[in-house]
């Protein structure tokens, strides 16, 4: 069976859906891999290690595409609005794994089911424990986490860490992390590894106890209605208008003495919520530094601009576009082995085809589009 991975058209995405190891894997599981020239540079994977690794590489898109019968992608495939007609370079039939954003992209959704594609969404992998080992979406946000600390540290004009030097002492940096899932949660080790001072807030009161075990502190807002904040999915609910007045005040009076603030709240196939009011970067230290996290998804800070780090009110606004792929390297490993962990137990180890089981919870969760129609409950109306 051959495998495409084309080079990733979207601006900004440094990332690859292969690894030299996840190109091994393949192979051994009984796929054909032919990556385009060019699609692991920005994760320095060369086309040469991917060669040496098993793959053939190809000076096309349209080379890589035409006779692949299963196409890994980082981003959904870009149709003809979009700029490039991705879509319709795939063969008709021909099975597409990716990060679809499948929530706030419908439209994609329904082109990739208009083209006959059969599409996976690893975004909408269910969040059970058989399935921790495909989740892209904690793999991808550890490394945000991460980032999002070192780029703070990159624009504060002070240390992380207390020092007493000769020449006097540095106070310890404040961080506060507001959201404390998978990102939240590596933001506030990394701060904490750097020597800063950290307390951190969520919606969900099991994050109370994570934080505290990180030598973080838990700003609590209200735990009355915290109560039900949570899915069963291990998500947040959007909270009612009551709590965030709440949390408004609570945030409030504790961000002024922050000098980072790092934001990652999120709510699945909704607005990221507001939690940072331009009073509150009004109120906080002049050269302080919020990361925005969510920005992606409208911002957890209205001042916040996608893709730009902006000055307002002596605040620096951290908005980057893609954290992961600024560390495309280690993204891509983890995504590609998160694809190889969903793929191998839907190829049969004697026959090396395909053979899916239509009825599996992690399949029902992630197929998004098949036999032309749109079919993931989540995304009704999407095209049929
Ligand atoms: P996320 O990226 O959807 O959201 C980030 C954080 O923002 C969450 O902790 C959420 O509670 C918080 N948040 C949302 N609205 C907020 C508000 N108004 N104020 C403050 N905080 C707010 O969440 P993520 O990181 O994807 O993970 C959520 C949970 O799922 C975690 O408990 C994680 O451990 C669990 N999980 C389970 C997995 C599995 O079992 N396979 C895999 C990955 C995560």
């Amino acid at each position: 069976m051959k495998v495409g991975v084309p080079k990733e058209r979207r601006e900004g995405e440094t990332r690859v859906a292969v690894s030299p190891d996840s190109v091994k894997k393949l192979v051994a599981l009984g796929f054909d891999v032919s990556v385009e020239a060019g699609a692991g540079a920005g994760a320095s994977f060369s086309d040469d290690l991917l060669r040496e690794a098993g793959a053939s590489i190809a000076d096309s898109a349209a080379a890589v595409l035409g006779d692949a019968e299963l196409v890994l992608k980082v981003r959904a495939p870009m149709s003809a609005d979009e700029g490039e007609d991705e879509i319709g370079l795939i063969n008709s039939g021909a099975m597409v794994i990716a990060h679809m954003s499948a929530l706030s992209n419908k439209d994609g959704v329904a082109a990739l089911a208009a083209a006959g594609l059969t599409g996976f969404a690893m975004d909408l992998m269910p969040r059970i424990t058989r399935a921790q080992s495909m989740d892209v979406l904690s793999s991808q946000s550890n490394l945000a986490g991460y980032k999002a600390v070192l780029d703070a540290a990159g624009e504060l004009g002070r240390a992380f860490p207390m020092m007493m030097t000769a020449a006097g002492t540095i106070a310890p940096a404040k961080v506060f992390i507001m959201g404390v899932g998978v990102a939240g949660l590596q933001a506030i080790a990394t701060a904490r590894r750097l020597g800063a001072v950290v307390t951190a807030t969520d919606v969900r009161p099991a994050t109370k106890e994570q934080v505290e075990s990180l030598g973080g502190k838990f700003l609590e807002v209200d735990p009355e209605m915290e109560k039900d904040a949570q899915t069963e999915g291990g998500y947040a609910k959007e909270m009612p208008p009551e709590y965030f007045e709440k949390q408004k005040q609570v945030v409030a009076e504790h961000i002024k003495k922050q000098d980072v603030v790092i934001t990652t709240a999120l709510i699945p196939g909704r607005p990221a919520p507001v939690l940072v009011t331009e009073e509150m970067v009004r109120s906080m230290p002049d050269g302080a530094v919020i990361i925005d996290l969510a920005v992606e998804a409208g911002g957890n800070c209205p001042l916040s601009e996608l893709g730009k780090v902006v000055i307002k009110h002596g605040v620096s606004i951290v908005g980057h576009d893609n954290v992961p792929g600024r560390l495309a390297e280690n993204a891509s490993s983890l995504y590609a082995k998160n694809i190889i962990n969903f793929l191998t137990p839907l190829v049969d180890a004697e026959s090396k085809e395909m053979a899916i089981d239509w009825e599996d919870e992690i399949i029902q969760g992630t197929l998004i589009c098949r036999d032309g129609a749109v079919v993931h409950p989540a995304l009704a109306g999407g095209g049929s």
